[in-house]
């Protein structure tokens, strides 16, 4: 028993140490892996996120939203009917394509605004608060909590060349 709390941290260093994590973007799950990386990230933006929007989602805040969409996150999210980058295809964890039916639900816009600024740690997902003023990081979250029902023009942009 007491012995178990001297062999485990060693255990631990030696794999890490030596070679054994698999950190290629093809590798296995590493353990623990989505214990820190889904469930610690899901729990920290839930305590952070802020409730309330700061700007309303008008349809200048969404177009202005899907500008800088178009500019910033194409590569890596896909816009309607594309499908998923070599990048994308290259990353682990892979980013969600927004416009696939299946990821369209309907998430909290606050929470947009928190991962869009912060960016997720270990993973590809950049924060955007050097990038981006406060009011573009909320136009591109309004953006993206109402993408399932856009205008023509914000439509259009997210295509347009
Ligand atoms: C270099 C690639 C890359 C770029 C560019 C990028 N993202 Fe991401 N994004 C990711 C990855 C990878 C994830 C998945 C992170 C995870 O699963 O932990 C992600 C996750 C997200 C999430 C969380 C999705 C969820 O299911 O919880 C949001 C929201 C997001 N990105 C928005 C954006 C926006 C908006 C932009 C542009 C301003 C952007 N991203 C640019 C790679 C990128």
């Amino acid at each position: 028993m007491f012995i178990g709390w001297i062999v485990l941290p060693v255990v631990g260093f030696l794999y890490l140490r030596f070679g054994y994590v698999p950190v290629a973007v093809d590798g296995p799950m590493i353990p623990f892996e989505e214990l820190l990386a889904g469930t610690a990230v899901r729990a920290r933006i839930a305590r952070e996120a802020p409730a309330k929007a700061a700007l309303a989602a008008t349809e200048e805040h969404i177009v202005a939203g899907a500008r800088i969409y178009r500019e910033r996150c194409v590569e890596c999210h896909g816009i309607p009917g594309s499908t998923p980058t070599p990048e994308a295809k290259g990353m682990f964890p892979p980013p969600p394509q927004f416009f696939d039916q299946k990821v369209m639900g309907n998430e909290p816009v606050g929470q947009n605004y928190w991962i869009i600024a912060n960016g997720i740690r270990l993973s590809g997902m950049p924060g955007y608060k050097a990038a981006l003023s406060e009011q573009q990081l909320w136009q591109v979250s309004q953006f993206m909590a109402n993408r399932a029902d856009l205008s023509a023009s914000a439509t259009a942009i997210l295509s347009a060349k």
